[in-house]
């Protein structure tokens, strides 16, 4: 299947007036971006991505995709997609508690199920809305929600959503998880929210130790695995079962677009959880389902991580090789021990800088500045996907160890 897409035709450009005076403060706020340096480009990606993605017209080798398994661009997603859309149309119209949940969404489930061997699950329309709604769901005043200090803004959202009380302990710190916990003995529920794989730094979240806590505890323990799904474990469905914890891991959350390559979120568990959360979880009640092709491209995905085993074991083993390169030439990869692999540059300027830099020499790798990462600890981060080659690899170790002497 081969499909060109015109380039965009730009129209002349639109007068535009100075904002209305209750809306001036937007401008100075985003003076105020720009004198930090964290003003965001507004790339445009042109074409199917892959090992490598043209941007701004510029093609460059792709550290910048959460593509870890190469699926986004895989043409028997796009056929899944297509033969879904024929039969079921596009747009899926409605929630799927009114009438959007459609053949698709049901087989999407299945699939989801059948990966994560869990008896339920329920399709979002993306990762964030799972996060957040699904907290939102499990807490509420007075009640205690213990989260990692670097957890995914869905998290922290959803935490403010819930409006429970928050404690925020040291990264993947289990011991001072555990003393928040024995001073919330009187509340009356505890969440425990942990990604498993972090976003920004590549670190894992110590799974087993958070089980033993939240069993102690009695809390309930929820994991993202967002970025582990696919690539990590024998059936690849993430570090919850690589860790064994399946049953001290009592809400499993995930999204569909990253390894998955297509798009939407899920939560997993236990059938009475996910079905309170059909009757709690307002950013799935309250939002319509995301289109069935995009759920028969999911599905396809799901059976291709069982199929092909061998893309996660490749690229987990293509990660360790950059990783022990850059460590041995004395480079800051933070704790990094996956597919992420950060650069730790400092300031937002420097992150650029290598950004910057690596582009000059081909690739694509995205800086990260606060409030993504701390103040000061702002870094390039490259993500590793199964499209790339030996050689790509080699190519961003030299590009990083020489830019950095
Ligand atoms: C850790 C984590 N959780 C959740 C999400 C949200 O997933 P989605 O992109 O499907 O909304 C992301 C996406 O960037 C993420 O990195």
């Amino acid at each position: 299947m081969t499909c060109r897409t015109d380039p965009v035709a730009h129209p002349p450009p639109r007068p535009v007036q100075p904002l209305p005076e209750p809306l001036a403060w937007v401008s100075e706020a985003l003076d105020h971006l720009t004198a930090d340096g964290l003003r965001r480009p507004h790339r445009i990606r042109s074409g199917r991505q892959g090992g490598t993605v043209e941007l701004d017209g510029r093609s460059l080798i792709n550290f910048g995709s959460n593509d870890y398994l190469g699926y986004a661009g895989d043409v028997r997603l796009t056929k899944a997609a297509s033969k879904a859309a024929c039969s079921e149309g596009f747009g899926a119209g409605a929630s799927p508690l009114v009438s959007g949940h459609s053949q698709a969404h049901e087989r999407l489930e299945h699939a989801i199920n059948q990966l994560l061997d869990v008896p339920a699950s329920v399709a979002f329309p993306s990762g964030f809305a799972a996060n957040s709604a699904t907290i939102a769901a499990l807490v509420g005043p007075g009640d205690l929600i213990a989260s990692d200090e670097r957890n995914h803004a869905s998290i922290i959202d959803g935490c403010r959503l819930s409006r429970a009380d928050v404690v925020i302990y040291p990264h993947r710190d289990a011991a001072a998880l555990e003393a928040h916990l024995a001073a919330a003995r009187g509340r009356r529920r505890r969440l425990i929210v942990t990604d498993t794989l972090f976003s920004m730094d590549g670190t894992i979240a110590p799974l087993v130790d958070l089980c033993e806590v939240a069993r102690r505890h009695g809390a309930m323990l929820m994991a993202d695995e967002a970025h582990a799904t696919g690539v990590f474990g024998k059936r690849g469905s993430g570090l919850v079962e690589l860790t064994g914890c399946e049953h001290g891991v009592h809400i499993r959350t995930g999204t569909l677009s990253k390894a998955i390559g297509a798009a939407g979120g899920f939560v997993a568990g236990h059938p009475d959880l996910i079905e309170w959360l059909r009757h709690a979880a307002r950013g799935w009640i309250f939002s319509t389902a995301h289109p069935p092709a995009v759920a028969a491209a999911a599905t396809r995905a799901i059976e291709l991580i069982a199929a092909e085993p061998h893309r996660r074991q490749e690229l987990l083993g293509r990660a360790a090789v950059l990783r022990d390169r850059l460590l041995t030439a004395g480079i800051d990869i933070s704790a990094a021990a996956a597919q992420i692999v950060p650069i730790v540059a400092g300031t937002a300027e420097a992150a650029v800088g290598l950004s910057a830099h690596l582009a000059t020499r081909g690739l694509f790798v995205p800086a990260i500045r606060p409030p993504s990462v701390p103040q000061g600890r702002s870094l390039v981060r490259a993500s590793l996907s199964w499209l790339h080659s030996d050689t790509d690899l080699d190519h961003l170790a030299d590009a990083i160890i020489t830019c950095r002497r």
